[in-house]
């Protein structure tokens, strides 16, 4: 078993997940860092499987860690630190690295430059990585272990499926890593869901809840009822109204016409704290995305949960940090959160998320609060 995981996360955030990361997993000892990819020796009798779970919220992509393959001639820090002279050279250190492992998947990915939105920065994977997963498909010294689809560079795998991991520092710098696919983020190169914003979105909240609805599997029905407060311009609501929900939009800003007149979504023009509580008697699902401090949000989503004739199974909350250190409050708001009922609650920093992290909570079974009589 290696010695050392590797970690990426959005740059910026290093120093809330190594806190995150000490909280949990006290025996870890920092051994590389660099903004947005960072490495911790373990303890010598850990006894991690090849899937195990982090259970981190600002980690985006991790796995056990087999060191780098650089250009350079210098003996590295691990004793996975190979030569070579060109790409093919670094490709084959690669497979040297890796050596005695069954490969079915290669995800490939770039660490990112910048934080997300800095001189319009949008982590993605790079063409630079296809062409490296490329060359090390083609330089794959088992190829009859790929899996089905092994050659595409951004298509998920399947949960089970052995993944090497190589991670682009410099374009003469790659550290390899491996991990066994099992959550949904570890599906992807990365952690990072690449997909296409459709032409028709208003808005790049339509990334962002697409992600937060694949990465939480939240059990939305279709038909569903669902209230989305501080859904102007409306990429979020176009997202859940494409999965056949109901959707009631409450912002007092204006929404894009493309979304007012959809035939299942209703807005509502006011603050969350605005509207009457029997709007919500027939909503079972609440979404929030309010550009607002966390603690502003949870006010106005506990005023709505708490009420004795709202019942709500399911919340897909955005919490915004206006700076990294109030991120270090998450798990007292997450606690609150499961003090309102809901039993299963989960926090990420998803891939399309800027200095925020999305909320998953759910009653799980559902038990609606007995009907009150006369509506108000
Ligand atoms: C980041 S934008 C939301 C983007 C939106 N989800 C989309 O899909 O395009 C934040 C929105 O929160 C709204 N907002 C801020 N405070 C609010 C409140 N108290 N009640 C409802 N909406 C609020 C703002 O008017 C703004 O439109």
């Amino acid at each position: 078993m290696p010695d050392f995981i590797f970690v990426t996360c959005q740059i910026g955030a290093e120093g809330v997940l190594k806190g995150e990361l000490a909280r949990h997993w006290p025996a870890l000892r920092l051994a590389f860092s660099r903004p947005g990819f960072l490495t911790f020796k373990l303890p010598p009798d850990h006894s991690l499987a090849e899937d195990f779970d982090l259970e981190s919220v600002f980690a985006r992509a991790y796995g056990f860690s087999l060191g780098k393959v650089t250009k350079s001639a210098r003996a590295g820090r691990f004793s996975g630190q190979y030569d070579g002279r060109t790409l093919e050279k670094l490709a084959a250190g690669v497979w040297k690295a890796v050596e005695g492992r069954s490969v079915q998947r290669i995800h490939v990915w770039q660490k990112d430059a910048r934080a997300p939105g800095n001189h319009g920065f949008d982590p993605s994977l790079s063409e630079e990585a296809s062409n490296v997963h490329r060359l090390l498909v083609e330089a794959c010294p088992h190829p009859e272990n790929l899996a089905r689809g092994a050659r595409h560079p951004v298509r998920p795998c399947k949960p089970g499926e052995s993944v090497l991991d190589c991670v682009l520092l410099a374009p003469d710098q790659w550290w390899i890593g491996y991990h066994r696919a099992n959550s949904i983020p570890s599906l992807y190169p990365g952690g990072m869901m690449s997909f296409e914003l459709p032409p028709e979105a208003v808005s790049r909240a339509w990334l962002k809840m697409e992600e937060a609805l694949r990465w939480s599997r939240l059990p939305i029905p279709r038909g569903a009822r669902v209230a989305e407060i501080g859904s102007a311009p409306g990429g979020t609501s176009q997202a859940l109204l494409a999965r056949g929900l109901w959707v009631t939009g409450i912002d007092p800003a204006e929404m894009n016409p493309a979304v007012l007149n959809h035939p299942r979504f209703t807005h509502i023009r006011r603050r969350s704290t605005q509207v009457r509580r029997r709007e919500f008697q027939k909503i079972r699902w609440l979404t929030a995305d309010m550009n607002v401090t966390p603690k502003f949000t949870l006010d106005a989503i506990e005023a709505i949960v708490a009420h004795p004739r709202v019942s709500i199974r399911g919340l897909l909350l955005t919490l915004k940090f206006t700076r990294w250190d109030m991120a270090e409050q998450l798990p007292d708001h997450l606690d609150r959160i499961r003090s309102w009922g809901f039993n299963v609650v989960r926090a990420r920093q998803l891939h399309h998320n800027g200095r925020e992290v999305c909320v998953a909570a759910l009653q799980q079974p559902f038990h609606r609060k007995p009907f009150l009589g006369q509506r108000r």
